[in-house]
């Protein structure tokens, strides 16, 4: 198991394990997996996962609870967890190899480089679990949500992707929705309190670590689902 090893030990096992890619170089980005330097835009389902199930995205993944989660109860979908802590991803590749999860996979980069690793069209659909809300002065251009990373989504996603959101922030919740109102963008489901009912099924019942923590002190998580067309 994971507990007690050093980042540097998880970091020397990230490199090698098969469903794990990692960029470095944030200027001239390349991602290299257990075998060496590898070019997987627009060949994810061909080089990874080798069939052709919908790519779904997990951004900010942390630990990679909705990846794993979703990949258990979704086998028809292939998941790829993205975040730039690999420490945090490790304890998710791991969870994925022991489970003999061959439809999750983990890209360690910044999400602002997503265009670099994915092809127009190649993702079906983006989960943002638990984003850092961002919440000092002039700092709203950093949400996951904000308008320049939306577009990136668009650059990426089919016509019909919708974009799942989930947050215990009121503020990020609440301006994530003014956002898509701004741009347009079709809410498909608001739940200002995904617990008032107990404790929903299926993927809104994933807890995350962050989610654990309860940050925000709301007691509860927000879910917004919308389309990016
Ligand atoms: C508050 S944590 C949430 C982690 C996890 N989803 C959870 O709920 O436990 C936010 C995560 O976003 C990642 N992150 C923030 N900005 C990022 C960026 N620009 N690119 C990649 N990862 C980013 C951080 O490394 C961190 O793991």
């Amino acid at each position: 198991m994971a507990g007690g090893k050093g980042k540097l030990e998880k970091f020397a096992e990230l490199g090698q394990m098969p469903h794990v890619f990692q960029n470095f170089d944030y200027k001239q980005p390349q991602l290299l997996g257990a075998n060496g330097p590898v070019e997987l835009k627009g060949k994810w389902n061909e080089l990874v996962f080798k069939n052709g199930k919908p790519i779904v995205l997990e951004l900010a993944c942390g630990r990679g609870e909705y990846s794993v989660s979703l990949g258990q109860q979704f086998p028809e979908n292939n998941y790829i967890g993205i975040d730039i802590k690999g420490n945090r991803m490790y304890t998710g590749a791991m969870h994925a190899l022991e489970l003999g999860l061959t439809n999750v996979a983990f890209l360690r980069t910044r999400i602002e480089l997503l265009e670099r690793f994915f092809a127009p069209e190649e993702v079906g659909a983006i989960w943002i679990t638990f984003p850092d809300p961002h919440l000092k002065k002039g700092a709203e251009k950093n949400r996951l949500t904000a308008p320049k990373f939306i577009e990136l989504y668009r650059n990426v996603a089919k016509h019909a992707a919708i974009v799942h959101h989930k947050t215990d922030d009121p503020i990020l919740h609440e301006w994530s929705a003014e956002t898509c109102a701004q741009l347009g963008l079709p809410i498909l489901e608001r739940n200002d309190d995904i617990y008032k009912n107990g404790r929903p099924e299926g993927p809104l019942g994933i807890k995350t670590y962050y989610e654990g923590l309860n940050i925000s002190g709301s007691n509860t998580a927000m879910y917004l689902q919308f389309a990016l067309h």
